[in-house]
């Protein structure tokens, strides 16, 4: 029997049960894309950083967090009025990461970046692979990690900003840090954002490529970047597989303030799906020489500052998110123009949004809120664009200084 696809979506988020119990298959990475996620992690990236698992049930809708000490400090920009920023404290898009069984998270106040363990039973249990990584850069803000090639590469944005990698393995966890592949934004420590720093940070869907977007600064004409480092396997002594030293930057057309990214699946050549938080948001294509052009921009005319997105596999489209706007923007993979709105401003308290994932029928979204509302997740169900959860962070501790998002599927 056909069904179309958003009937399709309403059945399979209405049967949990049933859901869980389809083969997997015809999803993208092998997986039925409408397979519930397991967990969400964030950072609460307070004075003792810890990261904070949140369970997620057969319906979609999130259990009780569980804080596992990261050994570091975080850390906040500071903001136009010279006060240390929250929301979005660290002015990025994944503070922290998942590859394969391991979360890996930046502690921006301490110049260091934990790895964990996901314990396959329960994955809100977390252990600390070795000790945290001391990093040759300030202020980590984001980072990325590959499972294949075993590599873990770091976004600093004080006043020693750029790239750093490391190897890992579960064993010993993070390795020597390389040293830093420096970006010229001449910042301080703690860096005053939220322009002129270093978005985020990410792999192309081959995990090829380690791409990150860094910010400019329109009022002074900086237009900002996407910078673009290649993979090199096996050319050291060990075989070790490393970042290359050799950066391609592009100022994609139209763009001033790249901000969260993500490759968009099945593209050849590669695209990706980028924030902008100066207008919206832009699809940009790569070459294989790295360069990347606009493809498409799409302008939210009454937008703040667009910087966090999430595509989801099961409707194909992009979701954004807005620090200051109290709504999420669903757009398209193919133009980058508007195709729905959830404007949750009638029904939650929260000042906008900030890093979110999508994962099965379900969008997980960070509200960190601010001195006055307090820090929640929104969760809403994809069929019917209906917040089916607000799960409230600060019974747990967290506050307005929560930072990124990573959902193990
Ligand atoms: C930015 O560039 C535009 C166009 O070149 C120019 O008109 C403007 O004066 C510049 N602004 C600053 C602050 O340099
Ligand atoms: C970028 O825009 C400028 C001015 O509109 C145009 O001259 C140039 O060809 C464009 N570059 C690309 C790569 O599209
Ligand atoms: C927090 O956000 C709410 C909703 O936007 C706003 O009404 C309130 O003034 C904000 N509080 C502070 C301290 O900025």
């Amino acid at each position: 029997m056909h069904l179309p696809s958003s009937s399709t979506l309403i059945f399979l988020s209405t049967l949990p049960l049933l859901t869980a119990a389809l083969p997997a298959s015809n999803g993208i990475h092998g997986r039925n894309p409408a397979h519930n996620g397991k967990a969400i992690y964030l950072i609460t990236n307070g004075v003792e950083n810890s990261v904070a698992a949140l369970p997620i049930s057969a319906d979609g809708t999130l259990g009780d967090a569980k804080l596992t000490p990261t050994g570091g400090k975080g850390g906040a920009t500071v903001n136009a009025m010279g006060q240390p920023a929250a929301p979005d404290s660290l002015v990025s898009q994944s503070a922290l990461t998942i590859a394969g069984k391991h979360i890996f998270a930046v502690n921006a106040g301490s110049n260091t970046i934990s790895m964990f363990a996901i314990d396959s039973k329960d994955p809100t249990w977390l252990k600390m692979v070795g000790e945290p990584a001391a990093l040759p850069g300030t202020f980590p803000n984001t980072v990325a990690a590959s499972a294949k090639n075993s590599l873990v590469c770091v976004g600093t944005t004080g006043s020693k900003a750029g790239i750093s990698c490391a190897n890992f393995d579960a064993k010993h966890g993070i390795g020597a840090m390389d040293a830093l592949r420096p970006f010229p934004l001449g910042q301080s420590d703690p860096p005053s954002g939220p322009v002129n720093t270093v978005s985020h940070t990410f792999f192309s869907a081959d995990q090829l490529t380690l791409f990150t977007t860094v910010k400019g600064n329109p009022m002074v004409n900086n237009t900002g970047f996407l910078s673009a480092f290649s993979v090199d396997r096996g050319e050291t002594a060990d075989c070790a597989v490393t970042l290359s030293t050799k950066e391609t930057r592009s100022k994609p057309n139209g763009t001033a303030v790249l901000f969260g990214s993500q490759p968009i699946p099945d593209t050849n050549p590669p695209q990706i799906f980028s924030t902008d938080a100066s207008f919206g948001a832009a699809i940009l294509s790569v070459s294989p020489s790295s360069t990347a052009t606009t493809l498409a921009l799409g302008p939210i005319a009454d937008q703040m500052a667009t910087c966090w997105v999430a595509i989801s596999p099961v409707t194909k489209t992009a979701y954004v998110t807005d620090v200051a706007i109290n709504r999420i923007v669903e757009m398209s993979l193919k133009d980058a123009s508007i195709t729905g709105e959830i404007d949750l401003r009638m029904q939650t308290k929260s000042p906008g949004f900030i890093d979110l994932r999508a994962a099965g029928g379900y969008l997980y979204a960070l509200a960190p809120g601010n001195a006055t509302v307090k820090a929640a997740v929104s969760v809403v169900d994809l069929a019917s664009k209906a917040l089916v959860q607000q799960k409230e962070l600060a019974p747990f501790g967290i506050a307005a200084t929560a930072m990124g998002m990573a959902v193990l599927m």
